[in-house]
């Protein structure tokens, strides 16, 4: 089952044992009467100590154990001295299963910045910074798993490849296949693709809702967790052309009910993560201060564990798009003419005004009803006054839209309208419509943006930094 995991060793009793340690060189010190050797294997922030004597080994092979090499070593667990441990390793046996060259591992210990390793996407993971976001983005998925089980959901695979446009935007990817029928290249060199795949247009999903609407109409309680797909050229913090997302559907839940289960949600996995994710929270949190030292006092940022903790204990503010935009209008930077896209009834928010609502007006996280019917998808539940949705957006500090979602229309002629008036071919969707005709059911759903959570979890800035291989416009070449 392969060797104890370095977070396991360091919990355990100092009784002289014998242990055998893998992982990659943090860093190596050489004093006159010992070297020290710490090694990671991404099992835990925390590196373990391993002291080796002088002269103990050949300084040959000395000088292939460098920062970044792979080791496999044995020996006894003692008792530290060093600050910060109580364990370490006094070596015995030493094994180099690969070096890393000096001049050229890019990763030496000194501090470097998120847009070099951006550059480095295939070596990142071995970082602190990176190595612990990886890790609270496990645990987060692995609550929101854990979350939707113990509540009697169902997680339903909904396909990748799909035809239909869930979001109406027109943001996708087509999916085609090669042309055999045409040389591999054209003259100038491109790749000779067909029109379609084999004879019926499809694209990669922007959502799995629709079919997730289907789930829902069986097992009544279902989510997605699954890989989608914007093709939009937005190079912003907050976006990215292949991002996960988890969107749970319900029958039998009403907008209410929807908002109650979305706050519920949020706020139990972001409680799992400070339950299950101290060492590595404590560590993002130290790095943010270490980059706030150099601010202003007033444009320093809560302590990371503090922000996670308000968000968790305080209820989220509940208010209508309608409320909201009367709030916008009597603010100041809308009397001082300082939003860049100025406001009122029937615009869509931008982030501006969203982060102005949540973060220097109720300074929490704000669930957003209601909007205008012309902002938002054509699935979403009329309201009785013809002119707005029953559609919720979730609002973060620091993020902006969180989570969207609603509650469904459930009326076959009433959807067919909207779908017709949007201009999609009722007859590419007469599988979704088909659910309006046989047993329809009140349901209501929402899909929360797994990047966007993990980016407020860790406290970075970058969603190109929460994710392991981000994809975006010109992203790295695998
Ligand atoms: O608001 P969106 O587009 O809603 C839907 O896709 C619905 N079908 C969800 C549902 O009701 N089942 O996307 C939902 C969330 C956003 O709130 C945001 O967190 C995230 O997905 N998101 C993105 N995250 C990263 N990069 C992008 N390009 C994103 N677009 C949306
Ligand atoms: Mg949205």
């Amino acid at each position: 089952m392969g060797p104890l995991q370095i977070k396991d060793l360091l919990l355990q009793a100092p009784e002289s044992q014998s242990v055998t340690l893998k992982g990659w060189v943090r860093t190596k010190r050489e004093s006159k009467n010992a070297i020290f050797i710490a090694l990671n294997d991404g099992s835990t922030i925390n590196n373990i100590q391993a002291v080796a004597q002088p002269g103990q080994f050949s300084p040959e092979l000395l000088l292939t154990v460098t920062t970044g090499s792979c080791l496999k070593i044995t020996g006894r667990l003692v008792e530290s001295m060093g600050a910060g441990q109580n364990v370490e390793v006094q070596i015995e046996d030493l094994h180099v299963y690969g070096t890393a060259d000096v001049d050229t591992y890019p990763l030496q210990p000194k501090k470097h910045s998120l847009e070099f390793l951006r550059e480095i996407a295939h070596l990142r993971p071995r970082t602190n910074t990176f190595s612990a976001i990886l890790r609270v983005r496990h645990t987060l998925a692995f609550a929101i798993n854990k979350y939707f089980h113990d509540k009697g959901f169902f997680y339903l695979h909904t396909p990748i490849i799909t035809a239909s446009d869930a979001e109406g935007a027109g943001e996708m990817f087509r999916v085609t296949t090669l042309d055999l029928d045409k040389p591999p290249r054209t003259d100038e060199g491109k790749i000779n693709y067909k029109e379609d795949f084999f004879g019926r247009e499809a694209n990669l999903t922007v959502s799995g809702q629709l079919e997730g609407e289907l789930g829902a109409m069986a097992l009544s309680k279902i989510y997605t967790f699954g890989p989608t797909f914007r093709a939009e050229n937005s190079n912003t913090t907050r976006h990215l052309a292949e991002f996960w997302m988890i969107e749970p559907e319900m029958a039998f839940f009403e907008l209410q009910d929807n908002m109650d289960l979305a706050e519920d949600f949020v706020k139990t996995v972001i409680t799992y993560a400070l339950e299950n994710c101290k060492d590595d929270l404590n560590f993002l949190q130290n790095r943010l201060a270490e980059e706030d030292k150099n601010k202003p006092q007033n444009e320093r940022s809560l302590p990371l564990l503090e922000k996670l903790r308000f968000v968790v204990d305080n209820p989220f503010e509940r208010l209508t798009y309608t409320e909201a935009i009367e709030i916008l209008l009597q603010s100041k930077p809308h009397k001082e003419k300082k939003f860049q896209f100025p406001v009122g009834w029937g615009i869509d928010l931008s982030s501006e005004h969203e982060r102005y609502l949540v973060e220097k007006h109720f300074k929490k996280p704000v669930i957003l009803t209601n909007y205008p019917r012309e902002i938002k998808s054509f699935y979403m539940k009329l309201d009785d006054d013809g002119k707005t949705v029953r559609a919720m957006d979730v609002l973060f500090p620091g993020i902006g839209e969180i989570i969207g979602g609603s509650q469904r229309e459930d009326n076959y002629e009433k959807l067919l309208e909207r779908v017709n008036e949007v201009g999609i071919d009722p007859e590419t969707i007469w599988w979704y419509l088909e659910t309006r005709k046989f047993g329809t059911a009140p349901h209501s759903g929402f899909g929360l943006g797994f990047e966007r959570l993990v980016l407020f979890v860790t406290g970075m800035t970058n969603i190109r930094d929460v994710i392991p291989f981000p994809r975006y416009p010109k992203s790295a070449e695998f």
